[in-house]
């Protein structure tokens, strides 16, 4: 790399990371598209923390590199969205957060601890994580209220108590009167709810989500956004959530991190400042659909990259 190139590296990542970034602005630079945007905070502000994370995946004599170059400090109770076209990486780096899939390269700090240490894995910062994937994944058998309390029963908390936190957080979720029903018997946007409920039913600090409400029809993602924004802020919770959906991306973000494809990399850091509680009208506001229009953008430049060359899948 040239020095000239690296100077403009230097200066791309400082305005992609928070701190250096004008607010409310996207951190892109056609001209260097490709390098690395960085989403570090200074020392000591995050929570969650992606330093230099790589995966590369090898199955049967095919080698995938699919994410590279990734930091990204997360700070607690922020709300950062995950984007990408499918492929990019975005599950991959979720699995890597949530303790599931060991980096090729890098670290992961949560609450400052690394999460793991050679090949063993730090416990005690897996217990501040709650998960919630693109299947409810509900027991058949359990009632809503079960469901709710099953990670307590696991973690051998008495019956009454686990009573009366999977009532709390049946409230909290909006699924007051359902507490006897089986999954069955309820609606998907409902079976989210179960399984959002029992992904705090251990109080997680950090709540990682992806693509929960990927199989919900227009209507029923629009509420289920406005809950989930209710319950980050109800539960003080940080939140790391994947989506393929702009609008939502951005609706719910504090900041958007689009990912590009092949090699799965930061592309984009977009800040979204928009106060909150924020109603579904701010989706009509200027200031959100440029956010939107320009990450649309980007992705499709990036489809068409990807389409072109094939991507690195080495
Ligand atoms: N266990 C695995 N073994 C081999 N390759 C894998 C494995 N998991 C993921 N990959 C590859 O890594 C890349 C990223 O996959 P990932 O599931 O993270 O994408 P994604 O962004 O979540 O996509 P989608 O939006 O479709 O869910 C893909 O090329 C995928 O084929
Ligand atoms: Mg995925």
């Amino acid at each position: 790399m040239s020095a000239d190139t690296a100077r403009r590296t230097e200066r791309f990542a400082k305005a992609g990371s928070p701190d250096g970034g004008r607010d409310g602005a996207i951190a892109e630079d056609p001209a260097l598209a490709g390098l690395r945007v960085s989403g570090s905070l200074p020392d000591g502000e995050a929570e969650i923390e992606l330093r230099g994370v790589s995966k590369r995946f090898s199955a049967r004599k095919r080698e995938t590199l699919a994410l590279t170059d990734i930091d990204l400090g997360i700070r607690k109770q922020e709300f950062v969205t995950l984007l990408g076209q499918s492929g990019c990486g975005k599950t991959t780096m979720l699995r890597i957060l949530a303790g599931l899939t060991q980096p090729s390269t890098g670290e992961v700090t949560i609450g400052g601890r690394p999460l793991w240490n050679g090949d063993h894995r730090d416990d005690e910062a897996l217990r501040k994580l709650g998960l919630v994937f693109q299947d409810a994944n509900l027991f058949p058998w359990y009632t809503v209220e079960e469901n709710i309390a099953l990670p307590l029963l696991l973690r051998k908390v008495d019956k009454t108590e686990r009573r009366r936190r999977s009532h709390e957080l049946g409230e909290l979720v909006g699924l007051q009167g359902f507490e006897k029903a089986l999954p069955r018997e309820l609606s998907g946007g409902m079976r989210q709810r179960v399984a959002i409920a029992r992904a705090l039913s251990y109080n997680p600090e950090i709540l990682l989500m992806d693509e929960p409400f990927g199989a919900l029809d227009a209507i029923t993602r629009d509420k289920m956004n406005l809950e989930l924004q209710r319950i980050a802020e109800a539960t003080k919770a940080t939140v790391v959530f994947v989506t393929h959906a702009i609008a939502e991306a951005v609706f719910l973000a504090d900041r958007v991190v689009l990912l590009s494809a092949r090699p799965g990399r930061i592309r984009s850091i977009t800040h979204v400042d928009a106060p909150r509680p924020r109603s579904l009208e701010v989706t009509a506001e200027p200031g959100f659909q440029e956010k939107v229009l320009e990450l649309r953008r980007q992705l499709t430049e990036d489809e068409e990259r990807v389409g072109r060359e094939g991507g690195v899948s080495e």
